[in-house]
């Protein structure tokens, strides 16, 4: 435990492992294979943060408000579902800005509540566990600063109360199938019958409104792609022109995602220093740079189901754009 939190308040820190893939490794592997790739790992500093901050008050972008409309209108019947008492472990908690309405339902039925949040970012977990626990006298609360499979291992024994654990923001729709269903592997194997998860994720619909959710006027999604450039710049001493790249953002159909890209405008070779090495770009030519799956209800409770879990209830939008799954371990899972 870290001296100088308030009562209440602990935190843990994984340490950082050397199998984490660097700035420095990703871009040599990356910018060799065809197409060009960088995974959205790297988007995360903390200007790429801010920016994705700002991306989730966008008016195109509806599934941050969307899904923190249904947990809102639907916090008081999620927590109803457990016969006695809760605790949440919340990976990749953030802010916890969406969790206090769960914290609320929670509240009304009982007197204490153990909150578990995990992040992969020190500061900006012990920062937000510090802001909640002035607002929440009830509270406590055990930090996990470790990536997800980290975290799930740091986890507390759990006691007598249920564990209601959260996988918020359709951040599950940026893994491939295989790695989805491997986390919430992960997770069900952490998981008792008692137990519920709770994800985010986002459905199929209308193309323009995908399209405009990932192409804003604004150009805030834009400048969150480039931040990959502007970083390599910066920390590899790169020379990218971020004018000769263009953001673009379509959905594939065949893969039911959307697929971040930045886009060569001419023929060029970037030398990027650190690296020894300058990679060749045609005009046309991108680099992909994230995948954000949209599922169907079916093709999520199927992913779900290759990992041992069954959909118990799902709470969708009015306009059916996005879903929360409430998920317990299948009998035999
Ligand atoms: C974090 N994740 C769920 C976002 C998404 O919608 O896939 C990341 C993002 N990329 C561009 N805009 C938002």
């Amino acid at each position: 435990m870290k001296q100088g939190l308030p009562a209440g308040v602990n935190l843990m820190k994984a340490p950082k492992h050397d199998s984490q893939q660097s700035l420095k490794d990703a871009v040599a592997e990356g910018l060799k294979k065809t197409p060009k790739s960088i995974p959205p790992l790297f988007f995360y500093n903390t200007a790429g943060s801010q920016l994705f901050e700002q991306i989730c008050k966008l008016p195109e972008y509806y599934p941050t408000r969307t899904e923190q409309k249904i947990l809102t209108d639907n916090a008081r019947a999620i927590i109803e579902t457990f016969a006695g008492e809760v605790e949440l472990v919340e990976l990749g908690s953030g802010s916890s800005s969406k969790t206090r309405v769960l914290i609320d339902a929670t509240l009304a039925n009982q007197t204490h509540l153990h909150y578990i949040p995990t992040d992969i970012s020190a500061d900006f977990l012990l920062e937000s566990s510090i802001a909640l626990k002035s607002e929440y006298e009830p509270l406590s609360i055990t930090a996990i600063a470790a990536e997800h499979s980290d975290a799930l291992r740091l986890l507390p024994e759990a006691g007598n109360q249920s564990r209601l654990f959260l996988f918020l923001g359709s951040n599950i729709g940026n893994s491939e199938r295989e790695e989805a269903i491997s986390f919430i592997g992960q997770i069900c194997h952490r998981m008792r019958e008692e137990d519920r998860l709770l994800i985010g994720f986002d459905l199929v619909k209308d193309r323009q409104v995908l399209f405009d959710a990932y192409n804003d006027e604004a150009g805030v999604t834009a400048a969150f792609n480039k931040n990959l450039l502007v970083r390599i710049n910066r920390e590899l001493v790169g020379e990218f022109d971020l004018n000769l790249f263009d953001h673009y953002a379509p959905f594939v159909e065949e893969h039911s995602r959307i697929e971040m890209r930045l886009i060569s405008r001419c023929a060029q070779r970037v030398h990027v220093e650190c690296l020894g090495q300058g990679f060749d770009f045609e005009e046309g030519e991108y680099i992909h740079t994230e995948n954000s799956y949209k599922y169907t209800l079916e093709g999520f409770g199927s992913l779900c189901a290759a990992a041992g879990m069954k959909m118990q209830e799902y709470y969708l939008d009015e306009r059916g754009w996005f879903a929360v799954g409430v998920f317990r371990k299948s009998s035999g899972g």
